[in-house]
């Protein structure tokens, strides 16, 4: 029989679940944001989030089930997502998935959600190993060296903010809400994603990330323009949708170059490597993905990037790492706790 995997996904402001079959791959993918609960306090509220998970948790799990076509006694796996995130957010999760396999007798995995993200672009492609994969969203930015199904090295990370982190705070300079990453995107598409400011690139060593410096530049560019009051944090040139559409260009641009020179560097200590992927929030924009495109072909590897849905957090990417834990025979226990 092939085996069917429930994974549950609530580490921070998305209830999430969805259904995967060894055979068939994914079978429903159901998802609440709580986007609308949050925006009054420009950012996610953590006590907030977890009063939601619990109250949604238990719906959205049906609702799963109902749209895979399926019933609970059908599901053999349960992967949930235990690390990292909001403990409270975690725990919705955690407590709700160990009382479900427990009480109906099924096999219980907890899920690391950045291995859930990077490799999410493997639910709809056939990625080959060994390749890289790059994590962007509002919470990470990660780059991996992926052996195989489980097997990967993390190579660098930010050292502070994240690439959607940037993108959402630079938007709300402008007085744009959550989730900047998308508003950057359509802004900088009317401005052709030209270079205009051609704001600083990091300068740090090695295969780690560093987004704050770009941010701090926009400020200051946007202080020197008289388009910004510190004193009252209010932008002052709403109006000026050329400025607005100049600086989200300028900034995207940065990021992608900043994505690129990352790659390269990875690309030249790891020569075997076969692919690229790029998973989280920010691998929707399609600007990026078509710059990583045009970088994969010029260096005879292959580029991977998941549909939408499986980019934001969702259901599918526990699922699917679910099915190849059980495969591998690594269930958790249920003494299984949240990690930070
Ligand atoms: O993975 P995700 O849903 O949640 C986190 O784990 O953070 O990612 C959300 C992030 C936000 O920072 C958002 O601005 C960014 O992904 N994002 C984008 C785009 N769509 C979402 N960033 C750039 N371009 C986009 N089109
Ligand atoms: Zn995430």
């Amino acid at each position: 029989m092939a085996r069917i995997t429930l994974g549950i996904e609530t580490s921070c402001d998305e209830t999430a679940a969805a259904v995967y079959h060894e055979q068939k791959g994914v079978l429903s993918n159901v998802l609440f944001s709580q986007i609308s609960s949050h925006v009054e306090f420009g950012g996610v509220l953590p006590e907030v989030a977890s009063r939601r998970q619990l109250e949604k948790i238990n719906t959205i799990i049906e609702e799963t089930l109902s749209v895979a076509g399926i019933e609970l006694r059908d599901i053999d796996v349960i992967a949930v997502t235990h690390k990292p995130g909001l403990p409270g957010s975690l725990l919705a999760g955690v407590c709700f998935a160990k009382g479900l396999a427990f009480a109906s007798g099924k096999k219980l995995i907890g899920i690391n959600h950045l291995e859930g993200h990077a490799f999410s672009p493997l639910i709809e492609h056939r990625v080959p190993f060994p390749h890289l994969s790059l994590t962007a969203s509002g919470g990470h930015t990660a780059l991996y060296l992926i052996e195989d199904f489980g097997v990967y090295t993390l190579l660098g990370e930010t050292i502070d903010d994240a690439a959607g982190e940037a993108f959402d705070k630079i938007a709300r300079f402008m007085h744009y809400e959550y989730p900047g990453g998308p508003k950057i995107e359509s802004l900088a598409r009317q401005a052709n994603f030209k270079d205009y400011f051609h704001y600083p690139r990091p300068m740090n060593k090695g295969l780690t990330f560093s987004f704050s410096g770009l941010k701090t530049a926009v400020l200051y560019d946007l202080i020197k323009r008289n388009a910004f009051d510190m004193t009252t944090k209010t932008f002052l040139k709403k109006e000026d949708d050329v400025l607005k559409q100049q600086i989200a260009s300028s900034v995207l641009v940065c990021v992608n170059d900043i994505f690129i020179n990352k790659i390269k560097q990875a690309l030249e200590q790891f020569p075997q490597v076969k692919a690229i992927t790029f998973a989280g929030g920010v691998a929707c924009n399609k600007f990026i993905k078509q710059s990583f495109q045009e970088f994969a072909n010029k260096h005879n590897i292959t580029f991977f990037a998941p549909s939408p849905q499986y980019c934001t957090d969702n259901g599918a990417m526990i699922a699917f790492v679910g099915n190849y834990k059980a495969e591998q025979g690594k269930y958790s226990n249920f003494d299984l706790d949240i990690l930070r």
